[in-house]
C-alpha cells in the first residue's frame, strides 16, 4: 500500500515538507509506502472550466504542468495527504489550482480512498486552510483521517518547525491513524467488504 503526499509549497524543502516528512517516515515504520511530491514553483495553470476532461480518461487539457502526472500517480496511491502553507489565511494558490485540476478531471482516481490536509503557518490561518482542502475530500467519497490535533504545524522555517513538537506529535498521530485506516480498508476488501456503489440519477441545479 502506498500513500501519495503533495506538498503545495512553493518551497520544496520549506515547513510543509517538514510537516510531511514526519508523516511519511510514521507511515513507513507503519509498513505504508510514502511519496513526498512538490508542486514546486513553476507556473501552474488553473482550471479554465472548458469541461474538456469531461471527454478525456482521468486527464486534463493541460498538459503542460504537473497535474496530468499527479492524476496519474493518485490513480495508483492508496491514500493522500496533501499539505499547504498558509497565505492570507488560505491554502496556497498552487495547491486551489491542482487540486481543482486534479478533482475536475480526475475525481475517480481519489473516490473512496483516506486523505487527509496538513497545514503550516507562522501564526493563524490554518483551520480555515484546513477547512477549504477537506471539502475536495467530502465531496469525493473520501474518508478523512483525523488525528489528535488539527493537523497544523506553526513555523516559518523547518527549524521553527522542528520546534513544534506538539506539531510533529500530531503529524506521526495522523500517520499512525491513516495507516491504521489503510489496513482495515484492505481487511475489508479481501473479506469481501468493498465500496459501495453510488447513485448518481440526479443532479439537480439551483434552477426552479
Ligand atoms: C504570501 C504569504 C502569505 C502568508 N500568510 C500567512 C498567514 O496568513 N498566516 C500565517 O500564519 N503565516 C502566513 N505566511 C507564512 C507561511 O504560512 C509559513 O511560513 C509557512 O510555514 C511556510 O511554509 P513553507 O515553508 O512550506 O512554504 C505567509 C507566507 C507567504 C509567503
Amino acid at each position: 500500500m502506498n500513500v501519495l503526499l503533495i506538498n503545495g509549497s512553493p518551497r520544496p524543502n520549506g515547513c510543509t515538507f517538514t510537516a510531511l516528512s514526519e508523516v511519511a517516515s510514521t507511515l513507513e515504520a507503519e509498513g505504508i509506502s510514502a511519496e513526498i511530491v512538490s508542486l514546486g514553483a513553476g507556473s501552474l495553470r488553473d482550471c479554465t472550466a472548458c469541461r474538456k476532461c469531461a471527454e478525456l480518461d482521468n486527464a486534463c487539457i493541460f498538459s503542460d504542468d504537473c497535474v496530468n502526472d499527479l492524476i496519474a500517480r493518485a490513480a495508483r496511491a492508496d491514500g493522500f495527504v496533501f499539505g499547504t502553507p498558509v497565505y492570507y489565511a488560505h491554502p496556497s494558490g498552487r495547491i486551489l489550482s491542482a487540486l481543482d485540476r486534479m478533482f475536475y478531471a480526475g475525481s475517480a482516481a481519489f473516490r473512496h480512498k483516506p486523505a487527509a490536509a496538513v497545514a503550516s503557518a507562522r501564526r493563524a490561518g490554518t483551520t480555515a486552510s484546513l477547512d477549504v482542502l477537506s471539502k475536495y475530500f467530502t465531496i469525493a467519497e473520501m474518508p478523512v483521517v483525523s488525528s489528535s490535533y488539527w493537523n497544523m504545524v506553526h513555523g516559518n522555517s523547518p527549524e521553527e518547525v522542528q520546534q513544534d513538537l506538539e506539531g510533529l506529535q500530531s503529524m506521526r498521530n495522523l500517520g499512525r491513524n491513516m495507516a491504521w485506516l489503510l489496513k482495515c480498508i484492505r481487511l475489508g476488501r479481501d473479506s469481501g467488504v468493498l465500496p459501495p456503489v453510488t447513485e448518481r440519477a440526479y443532479k439537480t441545479n439551483f434552477i426552479r
